[in-house]
């Protein structure tokens, strides 16, 4: 029971990843890990509602507020203090700093709706990747789960999962697909997988 990592999630919007991982949570399939915090760098963010309804402790960074550095600093801290063995971004749309990423090498995990190393890197997040993966005509999408390095979307990659691009597909409908079949699925079990290993270290 005490042996579980304790995970904080970090959001800029919607949530839908997070739910997914409480809901696999909640069914016992991440039994090497505990959610007690989540993060927010919007007090608009639906996450939020999310959390609150699953008595998960939240704490908002406004972009708005407080400059990145700052902002960093007050998010360390907190995940120091609620000792945090694991960090996971799931829509969480700002880059962090070599210094942010070092102190929790091996620790923070993200996902992107794409198939890495295609149609990754700073600028390509939310619904503009799935803009790019229309306009470029690929036909095979999906979603990458890796660990977060100094390199934006270029650490090791954990899990990926392909899904089709079909003939009319908007970014929005891609968008959707790609979370239902992809993102909801591999991000999970990701989670699990990272703090098995970390519990064994
Ligand atoms: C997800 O599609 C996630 O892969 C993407 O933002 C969406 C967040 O949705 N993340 C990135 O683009 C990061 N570069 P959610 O808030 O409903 O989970």
């Amino acid at each position: 029971m005490e042996n579980k990592i304790r995970i904080a999630v970090l959001c800029s919007g919607g949530g839908t990843n997070f739910q997914a991982i409480v809901n696999a949570a909640e069914a016992g399939l991440i039994p090497d890990g505990q959610i007690v915090l989540t993060i927010a760098d919007s007090e608009k963010a639906y996450v939020l509602e999310r959390a609150k309804r699953n008595g998960i402790e939240t704490a908002v960074f406004d972009k708005k507020r407080y400059p990145r550095a700052e902002r960093e600093e007050k998010i360390l801290a907190l995940l120091q203090e609620k000792e945090i063995g694991l960090v996971v971004l799931a829509g969480f749309m700002t880059v962090l700093s070599a210094a942010f990423v070092n102190a929790f090498e091996g620790r923070i995990i993200n996902i992107h709706p794409a198939l890495l190393p295609s149609f990754g890197g700073v600028g390509m997040y939310g619904l503009h990747v799935h803009e790019a993966v229309l306009a470029r005509g690929v036909k095979v999408t999906g979603a990458t789960v890796h660990y977060v390095t100094e390199e934006c979307d270029g650490g090791p990659i954990i899990a990926q999962k392909a899904v089709e691009v079909r003939a009319g597909d908007t970014p929005e409908i891609l968008q959707k697909r790609v979370m239902r079949e992809a993102e909801w699925v591999i991000f999970p079990e990701a989670v699990q997988t990272v703090c098995k290993m970390l519990i064994k270290k």
